[in-house]
């Protein structure tokens, strides 16, 4: 019998996760099938209700229902918890649980794919909204030294104070004036209108040389994917010396979230590859 898996969300159709999940499965031999579903704004209790009732073993979900998935779960990951938010769910008899794979996928994406190890490095996180929240924990976990900056830096110190335990810094755009990071993530929805978050440039790299915010070697890394952000642009400019879409970290929370239902490690390279070739 194929197990059936989906994705929920609302808008949906632009989703790519059936394809990678396609591949996945090929690739694997393992006999799923997995659809997109559109929830009403209201309707996703019901939605996940219907699903279970079906025979469903798990769904992925996306905007604007992560949250609704944290509160519907049974039982949630320490990452899950952490993220405030659950885009991997898994139905096994009366239990609901519920973890969230972003996070490992960014850094799986950056170690992995990208070849960038995050321990000991100096990274900036920008942006204190959901993507932020469902990868702090992987970042601190890989024993990066980690900064978070906001437009509301109220925002970034509400985050960085829910880990007490570690030395995560929140702060606003300007406090980072003068300092440099090795690996500096754009987690803000600012690429999204064409617009960048408020980095501070430093009279060198204002001239195009190196001293400015984007240490030697260092890697800019923008969770969006699909087209060339300001910010991806700014950092190309501006010293980094490399620039990476978040096309990889989509794959591998995918992987991830595969990985969870199967057992099974899909190879995220060929995928990567395929869905990288018409873009
Ligand atoms: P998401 O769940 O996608 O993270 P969100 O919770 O609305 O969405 O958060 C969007 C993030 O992008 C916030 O950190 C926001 O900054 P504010 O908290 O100050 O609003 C950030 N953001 C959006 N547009 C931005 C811009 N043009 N420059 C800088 N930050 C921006």
């Amino acid at each position: 019998m194929t197990d059936r898996y989906a994705v929920i969300g609302n808008p949906i159709s632009h989703s790519k996760s059936p394809l990678i999940h396609k591949m996945f499965a090929e690739q694997t031999g393992q006999d799923i099938s997995y659809e997109k579903i559109e929830a009403p704004l209201d309707g996703f209790a019901a939605a996940i209700a219907q699903l279970r009732k079906e025979g469903y073993k798990g769904c992925n979900v996306t905007v604007p229902f992560k949250f609704e998935a944290f509160n519907c779960a049974t039982e949630l990951s320490d990452r899950a918890k952490s993220a405030e938010a659950v885009n991997t769910l898994s139905f096994a008899g009366a239990a609901i649980r519920g973890d969230n794979t972003d996070g490992a996928g960014l850094v799986r994406d950056i170690e992995k794919n990208i070849g960038v190890n995050l321990k000991d490095k100096r990274v900036l996180l920008m942006g204190a909204g959901g993507a932020s929240y469902g990868v702090v924990l992987p970042l601190l976990s890989a024993d990066s030294s980690l900064t978070i900056a906001n437009r509301t830096a109220s925002r970034a110190v509400e985050l960085a104070m829910k880990h007490p335990n570690s030395a995560i810094q929140g702060s606003c755009y300007a406090d980072l004036n003068g300092l440099q990071f090795d690996i500096i993530i754009n987690a803000t929805s600012s690429g999204l209108t064409d617009e960048m978050p408020p980095l501070p440039l430093s009279p060198l790299s204002a001239k195009g040389g190196s001293g400015g915010i984007f240490a030697p070697g260092s890697l800019a890394y923008d969770m969006m994917y699909g087209k060339e952000t300001p910010f991806m642009a700014f950092a190309r400019a501006n010293g980094a010396a490399i620039v990476a879409d978040g096309l990889g970290m989509l794959v591998e929370q995918a992987a991830e979230a595969f990985y969870i239902w199967r057992g099974v490690r899909p190879d995220t390279q060929a995928v990567i590859a395929a869905l990288r070739a018409p873009l």
